[in-house]
């Protein structure tokens, strides 16, 4: 069975990393045009450095929950058969052992020069402007899409929700566009579809199934039903 499992803020909060949306989410707090747009950046790159290397060095504070758990066991047994894509930056799909993942959104740990484009993992924070280790300019941003900009993997991630069997949405809000649109494509192209979310959100109606509760909860009993051949 293939499946594609679509990743929302919803699967860190156990582990302590504040969604965007709920009460006390990081929206609450900042202006998304204040820290997490192109014209923001421009702007004032200090406030965006400040926001992103302090959730940064939240992360590196936190540990992986039974729900990214469950999912890595999911890749173990179903291989390549399972493809993760998160709207999350934070990497605790990695450290819980996923690795057929797709950060559609990008990465927090990982800087992008904005004069020659290369990639580096960030070893400083940013607001120090440290130099690209490829073209020694000090012109490195998150490597984090912004509103404004197009997300990554569009191609691999629509072949996937075309020959998927089936398709789970977790701890996502389908607030953002397009992710929130992935279930109505997986659907449209057969595949039953599945939502695992702490409450009802705006795309539940869209889910042939949907299960509400913890991740930390119900993403590791329907990992188990899934591997029992009974989801
Ligand atoms: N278990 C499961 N779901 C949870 C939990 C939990 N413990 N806690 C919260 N949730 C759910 C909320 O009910 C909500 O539906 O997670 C969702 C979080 O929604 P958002 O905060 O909007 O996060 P997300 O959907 O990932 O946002 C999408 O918006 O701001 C942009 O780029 C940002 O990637 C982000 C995108």
């Amino acid at each position: 069975m293939r499946l594609v499992v679509l990743t929302g803020a919803g699967i860190s909060a156990e582990s302590g990393v504040p969604t965007f949306r709920d009460a006390g989410g990081l929206w609450e707090g900042h202006r998304v045009e204040d820290v997490a747009t192109p014209e923001a950046f421009g702007r004032d790159p200090d406030t965006v450095h400040r926001f992103y290397d302090s959730r940064r060095h939240a992360v590196a504070q936190v540990e992986p929950n039974p729900a990214h758990d469950a999912l890595a066991r999911l890749e173990g047994a179903l291989g390549d058969d399972l493809l993760v894509i998160t709207q999350n930056v934070d990497d605790l799909h990695e450290r819980a052992g996923s690795r057929r993942l797709l950060h559609m959104h990008g990465d927090l740990l990982t800087a992008r020069c904005t004069a020659c484009e290369a990639r580096s993992p960030i070893a400083a924070d940013l607001i120090e402007r440290p130099r690209c280790p490829e073209c020694g300019e000090r012109m490195l941003r998150p490597d984090v899409v912004w509103f404004g900009e197009l997300p990554y993997h569009l191609d691999e991630i629509d072949e996937a929700l075309l020959a998927c069997d089936a398709f789970a949405a977790i701890g996502t809000s389908g607030a953002v566009y397009p992710a929130a649109g992935f279930v109505m494509t997986a659907a449209e192209f057969g595949a039953r579809t599945i939502e695992l979310n702490l409450a009802a959100s705006e795309i539940t109606p869209l889910f042939e199934e949907v299960r509400h509760g913890p991740a930390s909860l119900v993403v590791p009993a329907w990992v188990d039903e899934v591997l029992a051949g009974r989801a």
